[in-house]
């Protein structure tokens, strides 16, 4: 391809990057020569994680605990990642879950807890990234929304209000960082096999991680001057 950006040394955050959709990403920019900060709740999950792609990757893959929700976590985890590899050039707002329930059935701390992070956990992560990306004239940032952002589903009114608030603040950004050169993207994936077991049979009416790590790679490479907007994917 012409004109393509390249990825080699530059450095992404993948938010929840321990496991599931964010592991794969994880996988998929450090073979593009990326180096990738991740970063969960979880200890275990993100420890493991670390041991097992720094066998192949070295020290380009690092991470931490931090709990997106959290404004002084995030701040923290930001300043280890500028610390460790001293730049910042693509944000992958990744984390982010939901509750089953119908809306008059959710309780308070459900909706917050979801909002918390879908919504204040990408607010946060893009505040404390977007000054390094500004500073660069150039920077990244991909958030994994949802069908969920387009649509209403049953059982899914916290989950639903929390994609579309997490479209809403990216399309704000975009107009505020544009003259800096920086991307803002929201993926739209319907269902995701993304907890597959490596001897689980792929369900082929189902995403796979690989489907949309390669999809965040094809965004990446554009030309900067290059606006995709709107990708919606499902399995086929
Ligand atoms: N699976 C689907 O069908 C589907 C479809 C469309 C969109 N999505 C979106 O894709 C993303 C990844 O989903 P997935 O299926 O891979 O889910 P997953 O396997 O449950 O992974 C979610 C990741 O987010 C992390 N996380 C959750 N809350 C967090 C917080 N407060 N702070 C930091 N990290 C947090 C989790 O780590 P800890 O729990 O250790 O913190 C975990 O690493 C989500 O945003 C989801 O909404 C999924």
């Amino acid at each position: 391809m012409l004109n393509t950006y390249s990825l080699t040394n530059k450095v992404a955050i993948v938010t929840g990057g321990g496991k599931g959709l964010g592991r794969t990403i994880t996988e998929c920019l450090l073979a593009q020569g990326m180096s990738v900060a991740i970063c969960g709740r979880t200890e275990n999950t993100i420890s493991d994680t670390i041991d097992d792609l720094s066998q192949h990757y070295g020290e380009r893959i690092w991470g931490a605990i931090c709990d997106v929700s959290c404004a002084q976590q995030t701040e923290d985890f930001v300043k280890q990642v500028k610390n460790r590899f001293g730049d910042i050039h693509v944000l992958i707002n990744n984390s982010g879950f939901g509750k089953e329930t119908r809306v008059w059935e959710t309780s308070e701390s459900d909706w917050d807890d979801v909002m918390d992070t879908n919504v204040k956990g990408a607010f946060l992560m893009c505040k404390y990234t977007v000054p390094a990306m500004i500073a660069n004239r150039e920077g990244y940032i991909i958030n994994i929304a949802s069908q969920a952002a387009l649509n209403g589903y049953a059982n899914a009114g916290v989950y639903c209000a929390s994609k579309f608030a997490m479209v809403g603040l990216g399309k704000a950004l975009q107009e505020e960082v544009r003259e800096y050169g920086i991307h803002v993207h929201s993926l739209n994936p319907a269902l995701i096999q993304s907890g597959k077991l490596p001897d689980e049979p792929i369900d082929s009416g189902l995403i796979q991680n690989d489907d949309i790590a390669d999809m965040i790679v094809y965004l990446l490479r554009q030309p900067r001057r290059l606006k995709i907007d709107n990708i919606g994917l499902w399995g086929f």
